[in-house]
């Protein structure tokens, strides 16, 4: 199976959920040195997994990852399509540049590494692929603008892998992660409060009250959401978006 943006945060605790599961797990992340410390990890807890150090977003990347994936573990039947990127900014100060970026990630390379899986998925009897998208997209935001468009695309790019790709034994689902306290998480929180001119652990108090469950969420707490999309209870679940916000999303 295939993690990407696996060094920190929800991608690696996706890829502890799986390998303690017995899943061969290939990692890849932008980040050499947290990927290494993360593939020691989960080697050390006797998981099989092989590290693969890429920027998703460059050109050709996505079917290069696949190829080796295969060359590494001669199969592919689990996509977790994480990494993604962040930024903060107000609609009118949006840049073109940022939106490029943004989009490449989140965007372009998921589209790209889920369609690279599902040619592998088809001729190798079906497959699960898991988009992580956002509750961002169904909030009404102000400072999200590119990164919640993006992951509007996500669940978009799920609906329609979902439809072309059923016939083949893929399915194609979407998680809408709560609030985790990540590296992503931090960054995001410390720029909106610098922007809003507000305290930053005043403003995190008030992002954790108004959860109807009351306290944030874990990567390994959602991660064991993206195991259950791959697992034989949800072998007919496809085109869905599994909600793990503590009620945060409403629809
Ligand atoms: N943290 C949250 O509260 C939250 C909430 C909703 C959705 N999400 C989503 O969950 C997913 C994981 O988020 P996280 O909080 O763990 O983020 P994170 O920033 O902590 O981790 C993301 C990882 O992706 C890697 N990455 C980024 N761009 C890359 C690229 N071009 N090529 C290869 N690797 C790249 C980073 O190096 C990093 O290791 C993301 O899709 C994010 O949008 C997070």
């Amino acid at each position: 199976m295939l993690v990407t943006g696996a060094a920190q945060g929800l991608g690696k605790a996706s890829s502890f959920a799986f390998g303690r599961r017995g899943a061969r797990i290939v990692m890849v992340d932008l980040n050499e040195p947290g990927l290494n410390d993360t593939v020691a990890e989960l080697r050390n807890q006797g998981i099989e997994c092989a590290g693969l150090v890429a920027n998703i977003a460059e050109s050709g990347a996505p079917q290069t990852i696949v190829d080796r994936t295969i060359q590494l573990f001669g199969s592919l039947n689990i996509l977790v399509n994480n990494a993604a990127v962040s930024s903060v900014e107000a609609l009118l100060d949006v840049t073109e540049s940022e939106w490029d970026k943004i989009f490449a990630v989140n965007v372009k390379a998921l589209f790209f590494l889920l369609q690279a899986a599902a040619r592998v998925m088809k001729t190798g009897g079906g497959g699960r692929i898991i988009n992580v998208s956002s509750p961002g997209t169904r909030m009404t935001l102000t400072n999200y603008t590119s990164y919640a468009t993006s992951k509007a695309a996500v669940d978009y790019i799920t609906r329609t892998a979902a439809a072309n790709l059923g016939p083949h034994g893929i399915t194609v689902n979407a998680i809408a992660p709560g609030r985790m306290d990540t590296p992503m998480q931090r960054i995001t929180e410390e720029s909106n409060a610098a922007a809003m001119g507000v305290d930053l652990e005043s403003y995190i108090q008030s992002r954790t009250v108004d959860i109807p469950l009351r306290r944030r969420t874990t990567p390994e707490e959602v991660a064991e959401g993206i195991v259950w999309l791959a697992t034989q209870a949800a072998s007919y679940v496809t085109a869905n978006r599994l909600n793990i916000s503590g009620g945060l999303e409403l629809d």
